[in-house]
């Protein structure tokens, strides 16, 4: 593998979300612009936590209910807690997972994410989402796709400022999947003053911009898929742990799960 090229100079998503996480895969830069946009807008922490336990809710479904054993995660994020071939292979060892990211440091972190139990496989492409003819044939490699598939794509639809095109990014990957595959997302919305200032911030000082979206717009994500109860909401709110006490409280991170019939 060639060293990658790491720009340290300027924010990246992976590394800020990675700090937000409690992480120490970042760096100043990232740092900096993350605990700005922090006293911003706070509830980012629990926001980004509460978006890692909707994609163990998701994953936990997927494997028990729906029988699902191939993961393909765009998007992927550095490691942290959690990521889905732990929460995959916890549940069914044999689970395939294929990792998909194209920032360079999530790159050089792959490693880590490799780590499969024997029983089950996890690859990593480094490739952009905006190339689906490259991304699949990585992931035909990888996984049967004749059989369903779970295609995840976790706070990363943002990064995509225009809804057509990021509409059609999606509809090129479902397209690909075999009837009984199922799709989750989730992305930080435009549902408060503060997220919207601190996505201003964010635009201002990083490598990658993130554009926030309505609800109904991520739910435009899901069409011509049988979106799964309760539906797109705030992700907290999605299936959340019987042991939660009430209603757990709301994060500006609106995410669903859908099948493809
Ligand atoms: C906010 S992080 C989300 C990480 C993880 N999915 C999660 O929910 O915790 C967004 C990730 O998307 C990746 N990303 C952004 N644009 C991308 C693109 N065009 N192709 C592939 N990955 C991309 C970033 O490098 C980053 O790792």
């Amino acid at each position: 593998m060639n060293e990658p090229v790491i720009d340290t100079a300027t924010a990246h998503s992976a590394r800020v979300w990675n700090h937000w996480l409690g992480g120490k895969d970042n760096y100043p830069a990232d740092r900096e612009v993350g605990d700005h946009i922090r006293e911003i807008f706070p509830g980012i922490v629990t926001a980004a936590r509460a978006d890692r336990a909707f994609l163990v809710r998701v994953v936990t479904h997927l494997v028990r209910e729906a029988g699902v054993r191939q993961f393909l995660d765009i998007g992927t994020g550095l490691p942290t807690a959690n990521n889905t071939h732990e929460v995959a292979q916890a549940l069914a060892p044999e689970s395939r997972v294929v990792y998909v990211d194209n920032d360079p440091l999530v790159l050089s972190h792959a490693r880590a994410l490799l780590t499969s139990v024997p029983e089950g496989t996890t690859h990593y492409v480094d490739a952009d989402m905006h190339e689906p003819e490259k991304v699949l044939a990585a992931a035909r490699e990888h996984l049967d796709f004749t059989r369903p598939i779970g295609l995840t794509i976790m706070g990363t639809l943002g990064h995509i400022a225009d809804d057509a095109t990021a509409r059609s990014l999606v509809r090129a990957y479902v397209d690909a999947l075999p009837s009984g595959s199922h799709f989750a997302a989730n992305d930080s919305t435009n549902t408060s003053a503060e997220v919207v200032e601190a996505a201003e911030h964010w635009n201002a000082n990083s490598a990658a911009p993130m554009h926030l979206r309505s609800p109904e717009r991520i739910e435009e994500f899901f069409d011509g898929m049988e979106l799964l109860e309760p539906g797109v909401v705030s992700v907290s709110r999605w299936r959340p742990d019987t042991t939660d006490a009430g209603v757990p409280e709301h994060v500006d991170q609106y995410g669903g799960l859908a099948r493809k019939p």
